[in-house]
């Protein structure tokens, strides 16, 4: 499980997270959904610890990684997806796979097989420059980076940002297998609400800096994506 608790963050003066709660369970996708700017990046920042947190805390199976350096959470088995995938783009798909190497266990240094089940273009493409890969094909290669460390928890950042239909259809599809077989506990955050509530089992609806809404995907009603979701 890992477990968000009333999170303050801030950018300066400037107040981006007020008492941010968020669980997200093993074997469950919980979504994170918020118009631009309220603050869902900065969340994902502070449970990977991209950003200091001024108050509140973060847990992963009841572990608290607030004083742990990005690194050892990444050790600790929490796996990034960031938002505009980040991949290198002068290495190959291969080396950006291996990038992942120094977060996972010793004695797993290796591509998981799955990865390529999951995503096989990625197989046929191991030699080629992440750079060369279409945006699409850029971000199974940032979840399949994410996946080599073997976590325990995935953090997604607007997976579906500028990426083409057939291919979300291929990431719902993997995000849905990772959650059902791998057990792992996913954190997705999106804006794009039809992919969003097609994956979710639970729902955390942000509105400039705080959680406005919680509860299982079924219960979030018209009204409240109304409220806080249109712009
Ligand atoms: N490094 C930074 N320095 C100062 N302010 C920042 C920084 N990063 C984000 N902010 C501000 O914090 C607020 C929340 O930003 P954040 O990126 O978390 O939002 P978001 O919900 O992820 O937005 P988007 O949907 O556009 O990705 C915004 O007002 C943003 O301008
Ligand atoms: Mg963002």
């Amino acid at each position: 499980m890992l477990k968000v608790s009333e999170v303050d963050l801030f950018y300066g003066a400037a107040q981006a997270l007020r008492k941010v709660s968020v669980t997200a369970a093993p074997g469950k996708i919980t979504c994170v959904l918020g118009r631009n700017g309220v603050g869902k990046t900065s969340l994902l920042k502070a449970i990977v610890g991209h950003h200091p947190v001024r108050s509140g805390s973060v847990a992963l199976d009841g572990r608290v990684l607030d004083r742990m350096a990005s690194y050892d959470r990444a050790r600790a088995g929490i796996a990034y997806v960031p938002q505009g995938r980040e991949i290198f783009p002068l290495l190959t798909v291969k080396e950006n796979l291996e990038t992942a190497f120094a977060a996972a266990p010793k004695g797993e240094r290796d591509v998981p097989g799955e990865v390529f089940e999951l995503f096989p273009v990625l197989k046929s493409m191991l030699a080629r420059r992440g750079g060369d890969l279409s945006g699409g094909q850029q971000q199974q290669l940032a979840i399949a980076r994410a996946l080599v460390s073997r976590p325990k928890a995935l953090v997604l950042d607007e997976p579906t940002e500028g990426i083409q239909p057939s291919i979300i259809k291929d990431i719902g599809r993997a995000i849905t297998y990772l959650k059902e077989s791998a057990g792992l506990a996913i954190l997705l955050v999106e804006q794009y609400l039809d992919f969003a509530r097609e994956l979710a089992d639970e729902v955390h609806v942000m509105d400039r800096g705080e959680i406005v809404f919680s509860g299982p995907a079924a219960s979030l009603d018209e009204d409240a994506i109304q409220r806080h979701l249109t712009v």
